[in-house]
């Protein structure tokens, strides 16, 4: 694993959006997985920057994202596509973007079908990750064994109280989600996992320095041949 340490979520998110830059200059259709939540939201606003100032063209970039609720309108302000739009697609000329489809009739369909559509696609060059507090990637949660593929999740209560500040009560928070596997984001060619906060700093260190276990799903990372963790000062420590 390559830790970079950045002094605050500013330069975090800088020394992110370059890398990722970086990949789309050397591969202009490069294959993006990306992640929502608050911690790629600076990254995100640092690339429309740099689209906006002609530095970046996303015209050949296609994305698939990490994970969707299931059974929550895709146009409400909480969905991972909504989220998706609101923070790049919406401001950027990236045209090929996925996500899984949570309001599919037949999730385990679902499943099998965004493995499909990953597969198509040649395969993830570049997954952004955050890490939930109870060590999740992805919606996979801690559990006693990794998942592979696509999956149907049962959201945990560490993750529904995490994600109730984006609705008005936790009541709302929907319970399952589809999310991409442990084993879609270890094929990733290269993983980036930023992780800003204080409130991060134990999980970090148990995923980066504790034993690999599904019990933390994010210590899987210690085995990727190239992963790459961007933490700031809160949640690395001096
Ligand atoms: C988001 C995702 C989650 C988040 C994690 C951290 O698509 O899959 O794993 O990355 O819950 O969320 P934040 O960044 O809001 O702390």
């Amino acid at each position: 694993m390559n830790i970079i340490k950045a002094k605050d979520y500013d330069q975090l998110s800088r020394i992110g959006a370059n890398i990722i830059a970086g990949l789309i200059s050397q591969k202009p259709n490069a294959l993006l997985g990306l992640a929502t939540g608050s911690s790629p939201v600076g990254i995100y606003k640092e690339l429309v920057a740099k689209y906006q100032a002609g530095e970046l063209d996303f015209s050949q970039v296609s994305s698939v994202n990490l994970d969707e609720y299931v059974g929550l309108d895709p146009t409400a302000p909480q969905s991972y596509l909504q989220f998706m739009k609101d923070n790049l697609f919406d401001h950027v000329n990236m045209k090929n973007y996925q996500l899984p489809n949570g309001l599919a009739t037949d999730l385990e369909g679902e499943c099998v079908r965004y493995n499909q559509v990953m597969a198509d696609l040649g395969g993830i060059d570049l997954q952004l990750l955050g890490i939930g507090h109870n060590g999740h990637i992805g919606f996979n949660e801690p559990s006693d064994s990794f998942t592979k593929g696509t999956n149907l999740v049962d959201l945990n209560d560490t993750t529904i109280d995490a994600n109730t500040r984006f609705f008005s009560s936790r009541d709302e928070v929907p319970r399952q989600a589809l999310s991409m596997g442990i084993g879609d984001i270890m094929k990733a060619k290269a993983v980036l996992l930023v992780v800003s906060g204080a409130d991060k700093r134990d999980i970090l260190k148990a995923a980066t320095t504790g034993p690999i276990t599904p019990a933390v799903p994010a210590s899987i990372l210690q085995y990727h041949p190239n992963c790459t963790i961007i933490a700031d000062t809160a949640a690395y420590g001096e």
